[in-house]
């Protein structure tokens, strides 16, 4: 695609001792992260499953980056539609980030029995009812291990306000806490 796919992540790394992956996993235990699905595909062979390796990237340009696993279902839909939904969730999807997990053993289009689902721009399915959504057309993807970071530059977005975030912490999904307003 660019210059960006053919950067090698470990270049620089050779001899380097890094940390084992539960070391890495314990560490991050007690950090929370915004729970989310990431879409593609058009019925009926429509793919999602729920990140929390997602993120805001830049403003202006509006553009976010999701990491997907390469062996996940959506992973090669991805690659060759070019576009991708990035549905964050509320604290009501518990069941439906626990589906697109794979914990009921779904796969592919039948996760979408569940939930509203409509299209933006590019065709990628959207949550009705989530706390933002964002239709996003890929810009670059860059593989390291395991994964592939897509780069997608944002194209339409719907979003809802006075709804908590769904977090996942500690091994489970949960709400945040809503602290006391701090003092000024
Ligand atoms: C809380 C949570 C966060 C996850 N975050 C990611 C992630 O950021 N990237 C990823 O590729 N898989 C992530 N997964 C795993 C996928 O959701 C899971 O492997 C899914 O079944 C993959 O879809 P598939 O069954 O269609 O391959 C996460 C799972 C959970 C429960």
């Amino acid at each position: 695609m660019n210059e960006l796919m053919s950067v090698d992540p470990t270049k620089g790394l050779e001899g380097a001792r890094l940390i084992d992956g539960a070391s890495f996993k314990m560490a991050l235990r007690n950090v929370s992260g915004s729970v989310s699905i990431v879409t593609s595909g058009r019925a009926p062979e429509r793919h999602g499953l729920t990140v929390t390796a997602a993120s805001s990237l830049s403003v202006d340009p509006s553009t976010v980056l999701v990491c997907v696993n390469k062996s996940a279902g959506a992973h090669d839909t991805i690659v060759r539609t070019g576009c991708f939904g990035w549905n964050l969730l509320t604290a009501s999807h518990v069941d439906l980030a626990q589906k697109f997990a794979g914990l009921d053993g779904s796969k592919g289009d039948i996760r979408f029995s569940e939930g509203s689902w409509a299209e933006l721009v590019s065709g990628s399915p959207i949550l009705i009812g989530s706390l933002c959504s964002f239709d996003c057309q890929v810009i670059g993807m860059h593989p390291v291990g395991t994964h592939t970071v897509f780069f997608g530059a944002v194209l339409g977005e719907v979003h809802q306000d006075h709804y908590e975030g769904l977090i996942y912490r500690h091994g489970r999904f949960a709400i945040p806490q809503v602290l006391p307003e701090a003092g000024r």
